[in-house]
């Protein structure tokens, strides 16, 4: 694959971009750029600052120029729902856009879209081009506890710390895929049950409560931004729920690669991983519904290895 090169930037170059604010830290634009260099695509990943007063021009903006798609982070995911001319089942699943792919009026079939899109990259300048928002958040999730845990979801038991944004694609993607039980726990009690009564409304075939569980789980998942700072407490409380009742816990902060709570479940013998796998899977599936092409996923992983932790 290194010996693949990638075209210069000319005219016929394809754009991507990541849309947020703050952006200057994202790894997106390296994870992408490496894929697209590996597979020979004349297309290149940028990121954008963009305030949320900006966020409906920056899109029309991306769209008129022919953009083949945007990745919206923080804090545009759900505000951009409204600025769609379809929504994919995914967003409005989870009601957030973290994937937006332009189509032209007739509809662009991901199988040929890499195809055509490589070899004409001019869009017709009469053809209308439609935004349509998808969200790979909740399935790079699904995935990267599959594969980076080895974690079988349906039927299993989960302990889900936090109940913000986060915590709620994670609750209502793991509700989906059967889980048997699930636990929620949040400073603001109030939002925890929230989401549960959201749960229990949409997948009421699922056990859902709030506070932690009096019996062993498979899974503690961190959807707080607890551990994102040196100095933060773990978000799990030890003295409410010991480690040595889960399996295996997932943080699904990746900045730093070990927060407390992972250093702690290691400790205790758990199976443990971090968030950079559904980092990883979220932006594979997006380069997916661009492209077209399978997503290198071993080359995209070492791009943000690199990115995030310098080696
Ligand atoms: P995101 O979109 O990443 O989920 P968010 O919606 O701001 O971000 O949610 C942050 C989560 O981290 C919330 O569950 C928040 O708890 P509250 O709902 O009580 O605010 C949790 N969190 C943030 N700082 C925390 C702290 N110091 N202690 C405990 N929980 C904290």
């Amino acid at each position: 694959m290194s010996e693949t090169v990638q075209p210069a930037i000319n005219a016929a170059t394809r754009l991507c971009a990541v849309l947020g604010a703050p952006i200057r830290h994202s790894a997106s634009p390296a994870m992408h750029n490496a894929a697209f260099a590996a597979l020979g695509l004349n297309w290149r990943y940028l990121a954008f600052e963009v305030a949320p007063k900006n966020l409906r021009a920056a899109i029309e903006g991306a769209k008129a120029m022919g953009f083949a798609g945007l990745n919206l982070t923080v804090p545009h995911k759900l505000l951009a729902v409204e600025m769609m001319d379809a929504l994919d089942e995914s967003a409005e699943t989870w009601g957030a856009v973290n994937t937006i792919r332009f189509e032209s009026s007739a509809g662009v079939p991901p199988a040929n879209l890499a195809k055509r899109a490589v070899e004409t990259p001019a869009l017709r300048s009469d053809a209308k081009i439609h935004a349509v928002g998808f969200n790979t958040d909740a399935d790079g999730l699904a995935n990267s506890l599959r594969e980076d845990l080895g974690l079988e979801l349906r039927g299993a038991k989960v302990l889900l710390l936090g109940a913000g944004g986060a915590a709620r694609t994670a609750a209502l993607k793991l509700a989906s895929e059967n889980v048997a039980e699930l636990f929620l726990v949040n400073r603001t009690s109030s939002k925890a049950e929230e989401i549960s009564n959201e749960v229990k409304r949409r997948f009421p075939s699922v056990r859902v409560a709030v506070g932690f569980p009096k019996a062993n789980v498979d899974l503690i998942l961190n959807a707080t931004s607890l551990g994102l700072k040196a100095a933060d407490a773990s978000p799990l409380d030890e003295k409410q729920f010991s480690l040595k009742q889960t399996l295996a816990v997932y943080d699904m902060i990746y900045r730093p690669a070990e927060t407390r709570l992972l250093a702690a479940a290691k400790a205790a013998g758990c199976r443990t991983a971090n968030g950079l796998g559904m980092l990883l899977r979220q932006g594979a599936k997006a380069f997916e519904l661009w492209t077209g092409q399978p997503a290198p996923l071993a080359v995209m992983h070492r791009a943000l290895e690199q990115n995030i932790y310098g080696h």
